[in-house]
């Protein structure tokens, strides 16, 4: 498998075509931080107002650490999950106490944030610190399970680590934020659930599954 050009093609289609997302203006932990937990159950058209009026409201670890339960909540109105947002500011204190208010860049201290699980933990490692760390959820597995052909159940909770493998294998050294940020662009223009838009694809010709026409058998999700 060519490493070097695929990395090359995804991370140039990804610069040329990626959308103009709020949380993408610059590579702040903390904005990085606040729309991966969004963007967990929650559709980016719905998020960006959310995210741009919140990050008005609290534009800092600091300001999110101080601000009052309540005024955070209502914040949160409309997205659902409370856990999220709750957990996030249980986190965002325990950053401004532990380490001054700047996110951790280490994958064991970041890990052991309230809410922050391995695809957050590896979203802000690789989005806003260029570490390069696999996050893999659902669309990156998609995408991943069709290039590679990978017929492991999606489902299955074990079988993330098989991606994540995968992922240290693939990710770019170079540019991990723009690599992350580019599958999971891939999955949401392109390498849609149904339909995938191969003939538009800038990794059709890596992909194993385009390539043997089973792009639309993958990924298998068993139901549970
Ligand atoms: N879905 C999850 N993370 C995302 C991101 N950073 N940009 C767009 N969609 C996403």
């Amino acid at each position: 498998f060519p490493i070097k050009e695929f990395q090359d093609d995804l991370i140039n289609w990804y610069l040329a075509e990626k959308r103009d997302l709020p949380w993408r203006k610059d590579q702040d932990p903390y904005k990085v931080w606040v729309s991966e937990i969004m963007l967990q159950q929650t559709r980016v058209d719905t998020v960006i107002p959310y995210f741009n009026a919140f990050i008005t409201k609290f534009p800092t670890i600091n300001a999110l650490a101080d601000a009052d339960e309540e005024e955070v909540l209502k914040a949160w109105e409309g997205l659902g999950y409370y856990s999220r947002v709750r957990n996030l500011q249980a986190a965002v204190k325990e950053v401004k106490e532990t380490y001054s208010g700047k996110v951790p860049d280490s994958p064991l201290e970041i890990s052991k944030l309230k809410g922050v699980g391995p695809y957050t933990k590896g979203a802000i490692l690789s989005i806003a610190y260029n570490i390069p760390e696999p996050a893999v959820d659902g669309n990156v597995m998609r995408v991943l399970s069709r290039i590679l052909s990978i017929w492991e159940d999606i489902a299955k909770p074990k079988t993330r680590k098989i991606f994540e493998e995968a992922t240290y294998e693939l990710i770019s050294k170079e540019d991990p934020s723009s690599f992350n940020q580019a599958v999971m662009e891939l999955g949401a223009l392109i390498c849609t659930p149904t339909s995938p838009k191969c003939l538009l694809c800038p990794v059709r010709e890596h992909c194993t599954a385009f390539d043997e026409g089973v792009q639309s058998e993958l990924p298998i999700k068993s139901k549970k």
